[in-house]
């Protein structure tokens, strides 16, 4: 069976303490309920990754950063590089988010490069792709997927692309209350694995852990994980609180 996972993207949120307690009550669920082909991340602001990799060393939580530069090392005021993250134990970041894209200019050229720096770094990416509103009102949800993962990740060989988590985030659900339906998940996810069997193979498409994310909680996670093809969820809001997220992880597969 594929890895199930839930991935928490903490955003801009949480002051040191709040991150401390946080972290500190995840990593006490998940050693007292060790779950084989489960999995934990979580991706708090890159200021907290240190105390985030210090408390999860030796545990079942895993942590990853929210972006990286697509550039090594430099003058790139203000970023953080692939090599950075690496040597501070992060295994794991997202790439791609919705809100990259959409306030910082992040488009595929940018983020194809930020995934081939990952992977120089033995970081998993964990990539984000999904449709507007409008474009899923007017049929394209698809196509524009298609075409986000076409200008990235597809562009990688096989091997590489082993090492691919894909999240799957229609934006209109991002933050809104308003998910997809389990139908609408499943529908996305379904393609996304045949895009990746074609595009690679059966075996590599059977392996691939792909996400769902957008409004995704402690309520609808269970009907949503239960599709064959949605392998577990990248949480925003409701990865904030532990008992939520801990719900959330309990739901899956
Ligand atoms: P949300 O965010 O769960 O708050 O909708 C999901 C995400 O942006 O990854």
């Amino acid at each position: 069976m594929r890895t199930q996972i839930v991935a928490g993207n903490w955003k801009m949120n949480k002051t040191f303490q709040e991150a401390d307690d946080l972290v500190n009550e995840l990593v006490e669920f998940i050693e007292t309920n060790k779950a084989a082909h489960r999995a934990m991340i979580i991706c708090p602001p890159a200021l907290y990754l240190e105390l985030a990799t210090d408390m999860a060393r030796d545990t079942e939580l895993y942590v990853g950063a929210q972006n990286l530069s697509q550039f090594e090392k430099g003058a790139y005021t203000g970023e953080i590089s692939a090599p950075m993250l690496a040597s501070m134990e992060v295994e794991y970041s997202i790439i791609g988010h919705s809100e990259r894209r959409k306030y910082f200019g992040e488009n595929d050229e940018m983020l194809a490069a930020k995934v081939r720096m990952a992977l120089k770094h033995k970081i998993d990416p964990i990539f984000c792709c999904g449709e507007l509103l409008v474009e899923r009102e007017s049929g394209k949800h698809l196509d524009v997927v298609k075409s986000q993962l076409d200008n990235t990740v597809f562009k990688l060989d096989p091997v590489e692309f082993g090492n691919i988590m894909i999240a799957y985030e229609p934006v209109w659900a991002i933050g809104t209350g308003k998910n997809a339906t389990p139908a609408q998940a499943q529908e996305m996810h379904a393609y996304i694995r045949k895009l990746i069997s074609e595009k690679f193979n059966d075996q590599i498409a059977d392996n691939t852990t792909i996400l769902y994310g957008g409004s995704c909680n402690a309520a609808n996670a269970k009907e949503l994980f239960s599709n064959p093809d949605v392998d577990g969820g990248l949480i925003g809001g409701a990865s904030l609180i532990a008992e939520d997220f801990i719900k959330i992880f309990q739901a899956l597969k």
